[in-house]
């Protein structure tokens, strides 16, 4: 074993079984938290993909953990637990086997055949109307209980949401008005012709409520990750990442796993979709196709509408690549622009960075331009950074990690409501595979080069985690 195959095994223990900590811990630090960062970090990731006898094919398949860090009078407490879905019960009851996952089979064919994948519930924690959702792709919102994350129970917004509607893991709330905005693909098999799909549009007021403000039929059934909001629309870049029918019908027969019934398919061309928020006909603007899981953030110029996103080389890195997650490093992508004009053209500039993922801007920017953008990047085989993109500039700046050091997504946080947009920290959690163990990195958001202000170390170890959401209230 080379000295790079060692360090890369040593990073891949990130994913073992995590445990979970129920019992809220105050963690060691290094460094000094600032006295003004007060507040509470939610995150979700799969943290345990070898339970009760299951054993994902994918990381998608790994149940979910969510983990809160409160933070305040320069301390920083930490606690974690699993979602308490319906698979991680039937793991416990040494059930494991036959649960059938997204890209994971079940034991026998009797264990898939008809089967929707198992709700992981993994993917992000979201703050909205007095509500923490544990979110996912193929599963329901789950709601958690945000002091001590016990599960409440699948959140059904008083049975507004169709039983059988997504509810996607990257919902977007308007920083001005409260609004929180999502939407769910939504698949109908029809007896007496094609199957029907379309992209259901919610509205969740602030208090909580939940209306459908558009359904919108697909020509085809699209794998769709993440959206934009502006002030007038909802954004959606319709990738050609679609399911294979035929395919499909094997998924559904129980012969292969579902999420290989979706492939990146460039014939079927590219179509942004703007749906208005407040009612009316959306628009189709046609482009050439290019791969992207996750969007920025989107604004309104001078009629245009401008939308940032992480474009990929491929598809294959989320499919056959993730597949290999035991043993390889994921494969990245690099920022990139679609100014979708008036006119009906799309212009797409790419922005090269190193390698990259997890792209995030200062909450309140949402819907509007915005000048900074932050990423996980990985800028050598062992170096992971966080990258600053100033968009005013087209410069880009950095906090390079220690070697073996792999941080997920960066969140900002402002100084205070009117501070200036980076004026703030950013948090980051982190893998060191070093010392084999989960740490919070506070980083200065305008000195990002600097060294890290503080990093507070987990008692045990976990997955980064995909997605998260801060807020001031503890
Ligand atoms: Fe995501």
């Amino acid at each position: 074993m080379t000295l790079a195959d060692s360090q890369l095994a040593d990073a891949l223990e990130m994913y073992r079984p995590a445990q979970e900590t129920p019992d809220e811990t105050v963690l060691p630090l290094t460094g000094s938290v600032p006295q003004e960062l007060r507040g509470a970090l939610y995150r979700n990731g799969p943290a345990d993909w070898d339970h009760g006898g299951f054993r994902a094919a994918h990381p998608f398949d790994g149940d979910g953990l969510v983990v809160k860090f409160t933070i305040a009078d320069g301390e920083v407490r930490f606690r974690s637990r699993f979602v308490d879905t319906p698979k991680r019960r039937k793991e416990a009851r040494g059930r494991g086997a036959h649960i059938r996952g997204v890209y994971t089979q079940g034991k026998h064919l009797w264990d898939n055949t008809g089967r929707q994948p198992a709700d992981t519930a993994n993917t992000h924690a979201v703050i909205h109307a007095d509500r923490l959702l544990a979110l996912s792709d193929a599963g329901r919102p789950w709601e958690i209980d945000r002091d001590d994350l016990s599960t409440i129970g699948p959140c059904t917004f008083d049975g507004r949401l169709p039983r059988f509607s997504r509810f996607s893991p990257h919902p977007r709330i308007d920083p001005d008005t409260g609004e929180l905005f999502n939407f769910g693909l939504d698949v109908s098999p029809s007896l007496s012709g094609p199957t029907v799909a379309c992209l259901r549009c919610f509205r969740v007021d602030p208090n909580g409520g939940l209306t459908q403000i558009a359904k919108i039929p697909t020509d085809h059934i699209y794998i769709q990750h993440d959206f934009a909001i502006t002030p007038t629309y909802l954004v959606f870049a319709l990738a050609p990442i679609t399911v294979d029918p035929i395919r499909a019908g094997w998924a559904g027969l129980g012969l292969t796993a579902l999420g290989d019934s979706a492939d990146y398919r460039p014939e079927q061309g590219m179509r942004i979709v703007l749906v208005p928020r407040r009612g009316g006909p959306h628009r189709i603007v046609e482009c050439d196709p290019l791969v992207y899981v996750h969007v920025d953030n989107a604004y309104e110029d001078r009629g245009d509408v401008v939308l940032d996103i992480v474009r990929h080389q491929d598809f294959d890195f989320l499919t056959a690549g993730l597949k290999k997650f035991r043993t390889q490093a994921p494969t990245l992508g690099w920022p990139t622009r679609l100014r979708i004009t008036q006119g009906g053209r799309v212009h797409v500039t790419d922005y090269p960075t190193a390698p990259a993922e997890f792209p995030t801007h200062d909450e309140r920017r949402t819907g509007h331009e915005h000048r900074y953008t932050y990423l996980s990047a990985q800028r050598e085989a062992d170096q992971n950074m966080i990258v600053k993109l100033d968009r005013a500039t087209d410069t880009q700046r950095g906090h390079t990690f220690a070697p073996g050091v792999v941080a997920g997504e960066p969140i900002f946080v402002p100084k205070n409501p009117g501070a200036e947009e980076d004026e703030g920290w950013i948090l980051a959690v982190a893998y060191n595979s070093g010392a084999h163990r989960t740490e919070l990195h506070i980083l200065d958001a305008a000195a990002i080069e600097g060294p890290a202000l503080a990093v507070a170390i987990l008692p045990g170890r976990h997955f980064p985690g995909f997605h998260g959401s801060f807020t001031d209230r503890i």
